[in-house]
Order: C-alpha cells, then sequence, then structure tokens
C-alpha cells in the first residue's frame, strides 16, 4: 500500500512510499482510510517538538482517521466488514478515570496512524462513524471535537444556563462554540482577529473578545458576566495567561486545561486560584465512551464540522503547511478518492 512515513524530523522528511498492507491480528480491524484530518499534535509531532523520544521512526503519522472495515482479525465482535469507523486517540481509554501509560497507546504515535491507503485499528478503540457524515467530515472528531465534548460536557457538566468561555478559533474552541450553543449555553469567545469572532458568532457565539485589542481580556470577561466570570472555561493558550483565566472563571468555577499554545510553563498565583476556588482539570482528549455520547449529540443537533480546506492524498505535505498558517476549521486529507 501507499503510505506517508516520517523517516525523521522536519516537513522534508515526511515521505510517500510503498510498505506491506498490514494484516489484522486476533480483536483488530483492517480499515480501509477514507480521511484524516490534522491536528496541532501532528504538526508539532513532525517538527520534532512532541516528545521526541518516544516517536518511532519511519512513522505512519496522523491520529484523526475514518474509513471502512475491510478485513478483520479473529474474535472481533463488535464490528464487521463494511462497517464505517473512526480511529481514537488513546486507543486503550475505553471508559471511567485514564490508566497510569494512555500516552503509550496514542494512535498516531507511537502507534502507526491513518496517513496511509489502510490501517490497523483494535475492535475495542475503534468508534463508529456518524452515518450523517462523510469520512471527510467524521475525520474531524476524534481529537479536537472529542475534546471540545470532554471539557463541555464531561468535566464541565455544562448547563443551558451557564456561560463558557473558548479561546481562540481553532478546532477545539470551533467544535466546542457549536456543542456549547446546541446546548443553548451562553458562549463567550476570544481570538486575535475580528474576522474570526464574526465567523464563530455565526456558528452560536453570544460575544466576542479580541484578545490583542483588550489584553486585559479576563477584565472584558467580567464586564460580560455581571464581575462574577464565567461557570467554565476552556483555557487553549496554557502559560501565564492561567491566572487570567482563573481571574474569568467565577468562584467555584471550572477550568479544562486543554492546551499550551502559549507556553508550556506556567507561573500560577495561588492566593486567587485559592480565594477563587477554581477547579483546573487537564485534559487528554476523552475515552471511547465520551465520543460515543458525543456522536449521539451531534447527530440530534445536526452539527457539521467547519472544515476549511480538503487536500488530495498526494499533497499532505501542502496540508500540513497550511495548519502551520491557521487555518478556521479543520484541514483534511482525502485519503480515498
Ligand atoms: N489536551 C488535549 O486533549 C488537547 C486536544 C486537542 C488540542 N490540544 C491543544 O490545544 C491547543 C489548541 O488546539 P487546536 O487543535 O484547537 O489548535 P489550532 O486549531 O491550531 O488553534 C490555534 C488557535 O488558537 C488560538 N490561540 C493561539 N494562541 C492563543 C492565545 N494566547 N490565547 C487565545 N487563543 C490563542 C488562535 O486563535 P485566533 O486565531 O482566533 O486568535 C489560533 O488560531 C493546542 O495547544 C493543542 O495541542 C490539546
Amino acid at each position: 500500500m501507499k503510505a506517508w512515513l516520517l523517516k525523521d524530523f522536519g516537513l522534508e522528511n515526511l515521505q510517500l512510499d510503498d510498505v506491506p498492507t498490514p494484516v489484522p491480528s486476533a480483536g483488530e480491524l483492517l480499515v480501509k482510510v477514507g480521511a484524516v484530518s490534522l491536528n496541532y499534535r501532528d504538526k508539532a509531532i513532525v517538527d520534532g517538538l512532541y516528545e521526541p523520544a518516544m516517536i518511532p521512526k519511519p512513522l505512519i503519522p496522523v491520529s484523526d482517521a475514518a474509513g471502512t472495515v475491510v478485513a478483520t482479525g479473529t474474535g472481533v465482535s463488535r464490528f464487521k466488514v463494511g462497517d464505517r469507523v473512526n480511529s481514537t486517540l488513546y486507543s486503550r481509554w475505553i471508559d471511567g478515570a485514564p490508566g497510569p501509560n494512555e500516552p503509550d497507546y496514542c494512535f498516531g504515535a507511537p502507534l502507526p496512524g491513518g496517513l496511509a491507503e489502510y490501517m490497523i485499528i483494535h475492535e475495542e478503540s475503534a468508534v463508529r462513524a456518524p452515518d450523517s457524515m462523510s469520512d471527510v467530515e467524521a475525520s474531524t472528531l476524534p481529537i479536537a471535537a472529542l475534546t471540545a465534548w470532554f471539557s463541555l460536557m464531561e468535566f464541565g457538566k455544562l448547563q443551558p444556563d451557564q456561560t463558557v468561555l473558548l479561546q481562540g478559533t481553532g478546532g477545539v474552541s470551533i467544535f466546542a462554540a457549536q456543542i456549547a450553543a446546541a446546548l443553548g449555553a451562553r458562549v463567550i469567545a476570544t481570538s486575535s482577529r475580528d474576522e474570526n469572532l464574526a465567523k464563530i458568532k455565526l456558528l452560536g457565539a453570544h460575544e466576542g473578545i479580541n484578545y490583542r485589542q483588550r489584553p486585559d481580556w479576563d477584565k472584558a470577561v467580567l464586564e460580560l458576566t455581571d464581575g462574577k466570570g464565567v461557570d467554565l472555561l476552556l483555557d487553549v493558550a496554557g502559560g501565564n495567561g492561567l491566572n487570567q483565566s482563573v481571574a474569568a472563571t467565577k468562584a467555584g468555577g471550572l477550568i479544562a486545561q486543554i492546551g499550551f499554545l502559549s507556553g508550556l510553563q506556567a507561573t500560577l498565583d495561588v492566593i486567587p486560584l485559592l480565594f477563587r476556588q477554581t477547579t483546573i482539570r487537564g485534559i487528554a482528549v476523552g475515552h471511547r465512551a465520551s465520543f460515543e455520547r458525543m456522536n449521539v449529540f451531534l447527530n440530534q443537533h445536526g452539527i457539521t464540522p467547519v472544515i476549511d480546506q480538503v487536500y488530495s492524498f498526494g499533497e499532505a505535505c501542502q496540508a500540513y503547511a497550511h495548519l502551520a498558517r491557521g487555518p478556521f476549521g479543520k484541514v483534511v486529507i482525502k485519503v480515498a478518492e
């Protein structure tokens, strides 16, 4: 089969090659890949910035994939040939609390990923792809959508009468705006660009704050919430901005710590955290059971993923370059025509 192989760090070392088509072992599915979508993680892996010591080389990269089961190993009972499935990032995290070593079994690094004509997924880690979505659409769900869903609904237990703040207009925040708005919650979005605030309002956000024009965006949030702050905040920026997130969240409120776009370290002012009794929870995408619940919700509410551009299988490097430029919506690579 044809597969893109990351032979060394750097986009120039991502190369299309011929490799043996994998054969499913007991409990595994052989899936003809329909489409994959890119996340910040995929780019960080190629750039050698994401846990470089745990990246095998060569690696078939990309964690988000959707396709059709074409063969099954012995003992498979959850799926049959012809079913459409999604990959899940944390391939062994089925439900409940995570195990201590979930990152060792991430699909797309260190395990081989989906940027190939065929991929192997264990039947326990596969999720049925929504019937209402094409493979191109479904390929956007495993990381960005599930992270948004898990943060809002499993951790945040967001209610329709509550307010949530979303940082930036990246893949996670766009899905979060769509999901929270469908639930009926009030959504405040931040962005560095007014045009992106206008776009995310069309998807359901009620108010927008330009965090370049308002570097004191936490105060802008308090102005919009009668000085109280939001019930739930999805923090994709990380770094010392976490102190502003604490300030923008109500007393007893919740912060889902998702990303690290502005820094891998944070110097946290402890006293405001204590006074406000804030809960900060690290988020690692989500488990399979949550993915399945999310798909029911997406279907019920007719939520369609926002896709910026679809590339062909041969254009994988252009797709990575597009991700680096900052799309509005997901960047997808259509593997099977
Ligand atoms: N923990 C997890 O499970 C998990 C899962 C998915 C993603 N992540 C992480 O979450 C982050 C976002 O992921 P993504 O896929 O949504 O990325 P993305 O699509 O690349 O989003 C990037 C957007 O984030 C916004 N941004 C950048 N710096 C910001 C800042 N200082 N304050 C507020 N917004 C800022 C920008 O929005 P504007 O252009 O509108 O300003 C930018 O367009 C990444 O760090 C990613 O690695 C973590």
